[in-house]
């Protein structure tokens, strides 16, 4: 099995090399990966003048799946896209049609003193957030920045095709079929009409699933109930710039941004996982970021791409027991409690993965 491994920039890397050592751990008493790293971000451009050089998305497109750590810097956002980091990722998105992404938000008992939301809310919280990802505001037409009448104009356009809506919202349906069997969908049909059609053809796919509840929510109502009632919600899903949004709101409900994995598929089933923050440029550098949202997206990648569900069980119990033991990062600390760096955060884990094959 062939990992294209894509460190990025800032933390990507640093938060990468701790799930490589994880999945080196899987693979001391099991299954064999062969794992090539490739440059991607501002990494990738300052080197070869390139965000997304060929040669990586290549390999991305080659290997059986994707670890992705972050790209892009407050620096090089604000350049134009051809020269910005985090343009790579939505780039190797498009290019590689990673329609479905997945983002799994569930409480874990041992961290309820991290989050700033009170215990009892995030009782039972087990949701996933299902932002489609190839669509949207992210990629419509016309975009850009004109000048009309004598000032600047900024336009970004939203769309969505019903065919791609009606992939997400299949893919929506089946995760909650597995799951919970009660499907959220969050749009604005209210005001926008992309949204308008949005929910007419997740209603009408939804015909196809008699055994899912499907419910429907403006996303400033979803936004709102997500922090009020976290448990009453199985998966969610909506388009590629409220999921953005929703996602990292609903981190809270785990303790920290840096707890959350995700996937991103494709029709073939081809993924890329990667944690859902970024490239946290604050912390970067310094040994401190939390790894356990890259760890848990190699658990995502063996169970949904490799086939691989024990080892994946086993990268999630090991995090849970390091977890119980009492360690944390920084961002989840608490009285009491052993604070690790990035690296012995990510040992510990891998310690606990060899330990569970025992
Ligand atoms: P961010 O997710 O990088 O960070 C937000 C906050 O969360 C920061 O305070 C950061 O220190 C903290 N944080 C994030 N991950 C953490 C971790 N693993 N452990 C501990 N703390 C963590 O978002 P941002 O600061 O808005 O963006 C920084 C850069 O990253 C920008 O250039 C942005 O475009 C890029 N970005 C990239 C991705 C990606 O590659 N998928 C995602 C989001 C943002
Ligand atoms: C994410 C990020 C990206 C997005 C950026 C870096 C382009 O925020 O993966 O959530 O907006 O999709
Ligand atoms: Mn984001």
């Amino acid at each position: 099995m062939h990992i294209a491994v894509l460190g990025g920039d800032g933390i990507g890397p640093e938060v990468t090399a701790q799930a490589v050592k994880a999945l080196r751990a899987v693979a001391a008493n099991g299954p064999q990966f062969e794992m090539t790293e490739a440059k991607i971000g501002d990494a990738a451009f300052d080197a070869e003048g390139d965000p997304l050089p060929e040669r990586t998305a290549q390999l991305a497109e080659r290997a059986d799946a994707i670890l992705f750590g972050a790209a892009g810097t407050f620096d090089s956002d604000l350049r134009p896209p051809e020269q910005r980091g985090g343009h790579a990722l939505l780039r190797l998105r498009k290019r590689m049609d990673l329609f479905a992404n997945f983002r799994p938000v569930f409480a874990i008992p041992e961290l309820a003193g991290a989050s700033t939301l009170r215990r009892d809310v995030l009782k039972n919280v087990d949701l996933v957030v299902l932002r489609e990802l190839t669509g949207d505001i992210y990629f419509g037409q016309p975009r850009g920045i004109h000048v009309e009448g004598g000032e600047r104009v900024g336009i970004n356009t939203m769309r969505y095709t019903e065919s791609e809506i009606r992939r997400v919202a299949h893919a929506g349906f089946q995760a909650a079929r597995a799951r919970k069997k009660k499907l959220c969908s969050v749009d604005k049909a209210n005001v926008l009409e992309t949204m308008v059609l949005w929910r007419e053809v997740v209603t009408e796919v939804g015909r196809e699933y008699p055994d899912v509840e499907l419910s429907h929510l403006y996303v400033d109502a979803a936004a709102m109930l997500l922090i009020r009632k976290p448990a009453d919600f199985d998966v969610i899903v909506t388009g590629n710039i409220f999921g953005d949004i929703l996602s990292d709101a609903a981190a809270m409900l785990t303790g920290s941004l840096g707890m959350l994995p995700s996937a991103s598929i494709n029709a073939e089933g081809k993924g890329l996982y990667e944690p859902v923050h970024g490239s946290a440029p604050d912390i970067a550098g310094r040994d401190i970021a939390n790894p356990l949202a890259s760890i848990l997206s190699a658990a995502m990648m063996l169970r949904q791409s490799l086939g691989q569900p024990e080892g994946a069980a086993r990268i999630e119990r090991a995090v849970r027991r390091v977890l119980a033991e009492g360690y944390r990062t920084a961002d989840i600390m608490e009285d009491g409690a052993h604070l690790l760096g990035t690296e012995a955060m990510g040992d510990a884990v891998a310690k606990e993965i060899l330990r569970l094959a025992d």
